[in-house]
């Protein structure tokens, strides 16, 4: 490790820590320093397996180390709001999983205390740091597509009876987990006024939502047109619409490719991503440059635009009847 590499700990031993720490493991300027479990036996397992210097058999410990840059929640949704918020009080730069928070309310209450505190954070929804989203806008921006006019996304795994999905206790359903990805693939590409919103969705019997389907209108004559699923699989494709052309990018959940066409369905080109260790080294490299600059958010996901979608997802909850025990309203 260097003098000046980025230090993380990571919170939490699950799946996406997994990920994290081979993520971390293949970059330069990154270290994997501690990690935190609620159990020291799975923090010691998980650091040896990651050759990781600390393990902490809770999460407050990794928070009162001295010698972390960046914090990354790894926990369900449920329980992202507690230990973020400690971790901003103690001082700690945050990278926290999507979804940001369970809901509006605590994810206000989080970003109103790291403003307060002047403490980094952000939401590591991986997707909007990947260098294609620059590609993409570039096209749009370049009038090959023409003039917006509709852009649409599906994903969708088939996830079982997971927990994670089907307890309201751990913020379960579709679109916290899944529908959060075509909403921020939409937001990327165009954050025209929303004028209109129509959705639905279809319901477990724990009342938590396993497909639904949302379009709105926008300012500006574009529609756009969401569909997200745990208990199907999908093509995970996003199209962006254009009068003179349209673009497959595929997949919103982790793009590849980008395949431009023009009228008549004629196709033009393929924009391949660059190389990438997991896609989720974009994120990190986004926070280690914004702390490095003394930013307290980054601009690859500024903290009102986390804010907007929060809120965004509550009022199409509250709508499908879909609610949390951390809900106040
Ligand atoms: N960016 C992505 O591509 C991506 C992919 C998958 C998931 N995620 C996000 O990452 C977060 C975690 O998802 P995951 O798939 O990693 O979940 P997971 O495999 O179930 O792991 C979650 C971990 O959180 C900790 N935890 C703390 N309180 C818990 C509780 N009450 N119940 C269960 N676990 C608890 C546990 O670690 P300890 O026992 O070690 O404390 C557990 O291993 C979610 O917010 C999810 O949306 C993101």
């Amino acid at each position: 490790m260097k003098q000046t590499d980025l230090r993380v700990g990571i919170i939490a031993t699950g799946w996406i820590a997994e990920k994290a720490a081979l993520t971390i493991q293949h970059m330069e300027g990154v270290t994997c320093h501690a990690v935190a479990s609620r159990t020291f036996e799975k923090a010691d397992a998980f650091a040896r397996k990651w050759g990781i210097a600390h393990a902490y058999g809770s999460y407050s410990e990794l928070l009162d180390a001295e010698d972390i840059d960046l914090v990354y929640v790894g926990t369900p949704h449920s329980h992202h709001f507690d230990v973020t918020m400690e971790a901003i009080q103690k001082g700690k730069p945050c990278l926290v999983e999507k979804a940001f928070m369970a809901n509006y309310d605590q994810s206000l209450a989080v970003v109103k205390a790291a403003r307060e505190q002047k403490v980094f954070l952000a939401e590591a929804i991986w997707t909007r740091y990947q260098p294609v989203v620059k590609t993409i806008r570039e096209i749009i921006k370049s009038g090959r597509l023409g003039e917006l006019r509709l852009l649409t996304g599906s994903i969708g795994y088939s996830m079982g009876d997971k927990p994670r999905i089907m307890r309201a206790d751990l913020c379960g359903g579709a679109l916290l987990d899944l529908g959060v990805y075509g909403i921020n693939f939409v937001r990327m590409f165009c954050d025209a006024k929303i004028e209109q919103i129509e959705s639905q969705c279809m319901k477990s019997d724990t009342d938590m939502d396993l497909t639904n389907t949302i379009s709105w209108r926008m300012e500006g004559g574009i529609m756009a047109n969401i569909q997200s699923s745990a208990c199907c699989v999908n093509d995970n494709q996003g199209t962006i619409c254009g009068t003179e052309g349209y673009l497959i990018v595929d997949n919103i959940n982790n793009p590849q490719s980008v395949k431009i066409h023009k009228r008549d369905r004629v196709f033009v080109e393929e924009i391949k991503v660059p190389q990438q260790i997991t896609g989720y080294e974009y994120q990190f490299l986004a926070c280690k440059d914004a702390i490095n600059n003394g930013l307290t958010e980054t601009p690859y996901m500024p903290l009102d635009e986390t804010l907007y979608i929060m809120k965004l997802m509550d009022d199409l909850r509250f709508k499908w009847g879909v609610h949390y025990p951390m809900d106040k309203r």
